[in-house]
């Protein structure tokens, strides 16, 4: 058994490992271990302790993928819902669909009895405003909301602020690959705006026989490339995990336009191998392992990589 997870998995880790040893699925695992994480107002980018958008509301995105089936649940732009991978995980259970966006996947939320959850911390709700105000004249701050918000995209919009989300890759005891993520994505995003965390095959992906592969930083690029998808897949033409991991690098590295930042790879194969590599972060960047050789979860130093 395997669980790999990056640096703001800490409040959730220990509870997935022990979920994995007593024989849970990974996916279950994994989602009981993020629901910790999204509890945990001291992670500034998933759930509770995330940022909100440019309106002031909460909008969280996360994905669940079961490596076996290849079954696929994801929710984007979800308001007023924290265990919101555990709402990913019941849109793959539940429904025909992939992925519910907006007040969809709240209503869904409802039908299936998840409560309306409060989502916005107030701290985060008074530096929001603040942040508008600095920027806003004082004829568009009487007028706020009623404004075009397009232009503020480029001047308020703030990847800088969250760097992250959670991603979570498991082996479980039935040899099963699985991913998880989470996030409250960019700080002032546009109302609406998704991330690479919803995103099979951008932020996420897992197959079984190969290999998975999960994404945090800038999914504006990985949603461009198909990352996750790219490394399983050179997986199955029979690449080694770490040529799979380059060669998605080497596709990030071919972007020159658009909007263009730090990338953070998490990867597996299927043999037991893993690897995080950061791509053009200016912090160091660490991440947790546990497997069965390991009496307690360990945080490492991800390798890094400058284009
Ligand atoms: N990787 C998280 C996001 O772009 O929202």
């Amino acid at each position: 058994m395997i669980l790999l997870a990056n640096s703001e998995a800490w409040p959730g880790f220990s509870k997935s490992v022990e979920l994995l040893k007593a024989g849970r699925h990974g996916i279950d695992a994994m989602v009981a271990g993020i629901g910790e994480v999204e509890r945990e107002v001291k992670v500034r980018s998933v759930g509770f302790g995330g940022w909100p958008n440019m309106l002031g509301r909460m909008e969280f995105d996360a994905g669940v993928m079961d490596g076996t089936t290849r079954q696929v649940g994801a929710v984007g732009a979800v308001p007023d819902t924290l265990p919101v991978a555990a709402l990913a995980h019941e849109v793959m259970k539940r429904l025909p669909h992939v992925m519910l966006t907006g007040e969809g996947a709240r209503r869904f939320a409802t039908e299936i009895g998840f409560p309306h959850d409060e989502t916005l911390y107030e701290e985060s709700k008074r530096v929001w405003w603040e942040r508008l105000e600095k920027e806003l004249s004082a004829e568009e701050l009487a007028r706020f909301p009623n404004i075009p918000l397009a232009p503020l995209s480029r001047t308020i919009t703030d990847p800088e602020r969250v760097r992250d989300t959670t991603v979570f890759l498991s082996r479980d005891s039935a040899a099963g690959l699985n991913v998880v993520t989470s996030t409250s994505g960019w700080a002032w995003k546009y109302p609406g705006r998704l991330g690479d965390s919803p995103i099979p095959g951008a932020g996420f992906y897992a197959d079984s026989r190969f290999g998975a592969a999960a994404c945090t930083h800038t999914g504006e690029m990985t949603m461009r490339c198909g990352t996750a998808r790219s490394i399983v897949l050179a997986m199955r033409l029979g690449h080694s995990l770490d040529d799979a991991v380059a060669l998605a690098i080497e596709e990030l590295c071919e972007l020159k336009d658009g909007f263009l930042a730090g990338v953070v790879i998490h990867a597996l194969d299927a043999h037991g191998n893993h690897k995080v590599v950061s791509l053009n972060c200016d912090e160091q960047i660490k991440y947790w392992f546990w497997d069965e050789s390991l009496s307690e979860p360990e945080h490492r130093v991800a390798q890094s990589f400058k284009s």
